[in-house]
């Protein structure tokens, strides 16, 4: 059998023979040829048979094989300037590996519970290749970033004893006799570290169990936290702004194909380029109000307000110095307006939301105990934390990108379950 090669890399064998491993996707057959979309992972090729070309047992097989049984093929590698990959099949021997009885999801449309039912097998559809390719590949160009610009990745652990953001939405479990949960942000133990290292960041998986069932809430995401010692709120935003307009306009360039494959007007995104807007939490109201919003100084954005402040800019837009009281207990006070927080979050266009949130930490150990204490959190549990502010305590700063958001906005798809292998949905633990 000649050499097995993938899809992706059919253009360096024009005019060779070769052998497909992969699945059948979809066929078409008039009984004098038939037309086979093959699909291995690495992209889809149409592999056209007939019965002149194949022996019989091959015509046979293609006769019965069915949607999604595995399949190899033996065949001639030909230009075709109609099909996306530049080339086609011309079949000469037919091998079925496992015949696939009543694939359930057919060509036709699904409702989305059925979907979600089946997401180990839809996993398998192009749109859904595309949208979990666009997320290794995004991983990878953040990663990237921080890695070259001398951050230290830290990884922060899963189980903690402590809250980050708030206590209504920690999952609880037995830590042998003790209360452990799972982490919510690893913000807390990064602050440490960027004492030991300058400059340093996390990504791993959070948890929030938050009773919101919305397009752009999951109850396990990833986050991709930086932390910097002796950085400014200015500072973060300088560094939050130069990360994504990179991210974007690398996935541009490293996306484009499976971008096409979405459907994806990426005209809005060729826009996300530094510097961003940055409006103070007053003028932000202001926008509200101006658009007929009864919004109270005071309150936090839902879904619904980020979507009309994001619609005032091209771009993605900076928010910063909201209300202490919305906001985390660990946020540094604006010395020109105690009651306002040295934080930050970043709004992307077209409805996806708040997809940045981040502060200046405080660094003063007395504050940071009356704030854990006004929280109503346990100060035993943060005496390690304090510790930061008791040894060679600097202003720092940092954030957290939510990955599923950030590859929703870029890849266009509605809402973050595309956007995750397994989503975790309220209401939904399987598959
Ligand atoms: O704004 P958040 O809650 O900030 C923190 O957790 C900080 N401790 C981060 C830091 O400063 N190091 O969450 C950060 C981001 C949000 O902006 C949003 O993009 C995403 O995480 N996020 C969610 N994504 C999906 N589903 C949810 N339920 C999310 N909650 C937050
Ligand atoms: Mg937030």
């Amino acid at each position: 059998m000649p050499e097995s090669i993938y899809i992706v890399d059919l253009g360096a064998h024009e005019g060779e023979t070769v052998t497909i491993r992969g699945w059948l996707y979809n066929k078409r057959s008039s009984g004098k040829i038939a037309f086979m979309q093959l699909r291995d992972g690495t992209g889809t090729v149409q592999a056209v048979a007939t019965p002149q070309d194949v022996d019989e047992t091959s015509w046979n097989l293609i006769g019965e094989v069915t949607q999604e049984s595995s399949i190899i093929v033996t065949g001639s590698v030909r230009a075709d300037s109609r099909s996306p990959t530049g080339f086609e099949l011309g079949v000469e021997l037919v091998e079925i590996v496992h015949m696939a009885p009543d694939y359930p999801i057919s060509p036709k449309e699904h409702g989305t519970e059925f979907l979600m039912d089946h997401r180990h097998l839809w996993l398998r559809s192009s749109s859904q290749v595309a949208a979990l390719r666009v997320r290794s590949k995004v991983i990878h160009i953040c990663r990237s970033y921080y890695h070259d610009r001398g951050f230290v990745l830290i990884d922060s652990p899963i189980l903690t004893p402590t809250s980050v953001e708030g206590t209504t939405t920690l999952f609880s479990t037995d830590y042998f006799g003790e209360n452990a949960y799972l982490t919510q942000s690893g913000q807390l133990y990064l602050e440490p570290a960027c004492m030991a290292h300058g400059r340093v960041y996390c990504f791993g998986p959070t948890f929030r169990a938050e009773k919101s069932k919305t397009r752009r809430h999951l109850i396990e995401f990833w986050m991709l936290e930086p932390e910097v010692a002796y950085a400014t709120l200015d500072d973060a935003m300088e560094l939050a702004e130069d990360f994504i307009s990179h991210v974007v306009q690398t996935a541009l360039v490293e996306c484009k194909y499976e971008l096409e494959v979405l459907n994806r007007d990426t005209t809005t995104l060729e826009r996300v380029v530094k510097p961003f807007p940055r409006i103070h939490y007053d003028e932000a109201v202001e926008i509200l109000r101006e658009a007929g919003q009864d919004f109270e100084w005071g309150a936090d954005f839902g879904g619904g307000h980020e979507t009309i402040i994001s619609e005032a800019f091209d771009r993605p837009v900076l928010v910063h110095r909201f209300p202490q009281a919305i906001k985390a207990f660990y946020m540094e006070p604006d010395p020109e307006r105690e009651e306002l927080a040295l934080a930050m979050d970043m709004i992307a266009p077209e409805g996806y939301g708040e997809i940045i949130g981040g502060s200046q930490r405080i660094h003063d150990h007395d504050l940071l105990l009356s704030r854990i204490r006004e929280n109503g959190l346990n100060e035993k549990h943060y005496q390690w934390y304090l510790d930061v502010r008791r040894y060679g305590s600097v202003p720092h700063s940092g954030f957290g990108m939510g990955l599923e958001r950030v590859v929703a906005w870029i890849t266009g798809v509605p809402h973050l379950r595309e956007t995750i292998p397994y989503p975790r949905l309220l209401g939904r633990l399987t598959p």
